[in-house]
């Protein structure tokens, strides 16, 4: 028998995304973002992002579909992000894939968006190394989560007590004069700047907080401090070097990550890490997690940049995974749950 061919809708923030694989191929990854229309206000605003949804599902639907070339009488299961994310953005994508799921007479299974960023790495790298530490770093989370079943749940170690890492990306990337979504913007200005030119707080690294905070993380004091210097440079008068502070940055940010993500990996006795989300995309993150990782004999997964940004793909990944560990399709009256626990 063909592997099942799976359908997948996700709209947890900004990007409206459907893919579709089969097994662990796969076939398209139809985004459309609508990044553009919040750029002018900093972040996403969540009912601009919900209209966005609305109008790009079926055009999207339809784009994965010619990509793929499938019809959707040929779709075997329809798997949607049910949370955590956006209220309004979650429940358009799961209006969409219920409608599909009732109308084709297919199951329909309500994955977590967290998990579906880690399954999204079968598709590049085969089967998932199963337990594994994931550290997934987006606009939205930063979390070390330990993951045995990703079809059962992810377990969570650790997590940001305040901005996500992508957050802190954002912000500071505002701060120096970046577009909006920084974090791009600061990788490539790195590159000509110095990671050493400003020693900026690794937060929650002190022995008295990682009693507390071992496996957590924290990016506002680092923000502040960014933004403490840029303003003492601004007030004397002198040029702000955005590679160098960017650079910087960046180092504080990566260092502090690769270092929690090893030590749970190797607390834990996990041999393998991934990581996934937006910030996974940075490639300094990308380059010193697998060099410190090599010394420790720990072996690194990061799917290519595309797959680490919130697409359609990855919902489909994990739904077929489910297919295929024989998990229980969702009710047809599944809730989209915002605060959804990973
Ligand atoms: O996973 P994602 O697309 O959406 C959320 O679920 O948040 O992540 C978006 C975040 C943004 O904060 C963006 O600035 C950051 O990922 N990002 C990066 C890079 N590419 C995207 N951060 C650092 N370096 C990058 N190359
Ligand atoms: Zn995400």
């Amino acid at each position: 028998m063909n592997e099942p061919l799976v359908l997948g809708i996700e709209t947890s923030c900004d990007e409206t995304g459907v893919g579709i694989v089969r097994g662990h191929t796969l076939l398209a990854d139809a985004v459309a973002s609508s990044v553009d229309e919040h750029a002018r206000f900093g972040g996403v605003v969540p009912e601009v992002a919900s209209r966005a949804h609305l109008e790009a599902m079926v055009p999207t639907i339809e784009r994965a579909c010619e990509t793929a070339g499938v019809r959707l009488d040929d779709v075997d299961a329809i798997a949607v992000t049910s949370g955590p994310g956006l209220a309004g953005a979650l429940l358009v994508g799961v209006a969409a894939a219920k409608a599909l799921a009732l109308g084709l007479g297919k199951p329909i299974y309500g994955v977590n968006h967290l998990a579906a960023h880690v399954a999204v790495d079968q598709l590049e790298h085969g089967p998932l190394p199963e337990p594994c530490l994931a550290m997934l770093v987006s606009g939205g989370h930063s979390s070390l989560l330990e993951v045995d079943d990703v079809t059962v749940g992810v377990e969570p170690l650790g997590a940001t007590i305040d901005d996500a890492a992508g957050e802190a990306f954002d912000k500071v990337a505002r701060l120096l004069g970046l577009p909006f979504p920084g974090g791009p913007h600061i990788d490539r200005a790195a590159t000509s700047g110095s990671s050493v030119y400003v020693d900026f707080p690794r937060g929650l690294t002190s022995r008295k907080d990682l009693e507390r905070h071992r496996f957590d993380f924290s990016f506002s004091g680092l923000k502040t401090a960014v933004a403490r210097w840029v303003e003492a440079r601004e007030r004397a008068g002198e040029p702000v070097p955005v590679a160098d502070v960017a650079a910087s940055f960046q180092e504080a940010v990566c260092d502090v990550l690769v270092r929690k993500a090893l030590d749970a990996a190797t607390t834990r006795g996990i041999e393998d890490i991934l990581i996934g989300g937006g910030v996974a995309a940075n490639s300094r993150l990308r380059a010193m997690a697998t060099e410190r990782a090599a010394d420790l004999g720990i072996r690194v997964r990061v799917p290519r940049p595309g797959l680490c940004t919130d697409n359609g793909a990855m919902v489909a990944a994990l739904g077929a995974e489910l297919v295929a560990r024989g998990r229980t399709p969702s009710a047809l009256d599944l809730p989209a749950d915002s605060s959804q626990p990973i």
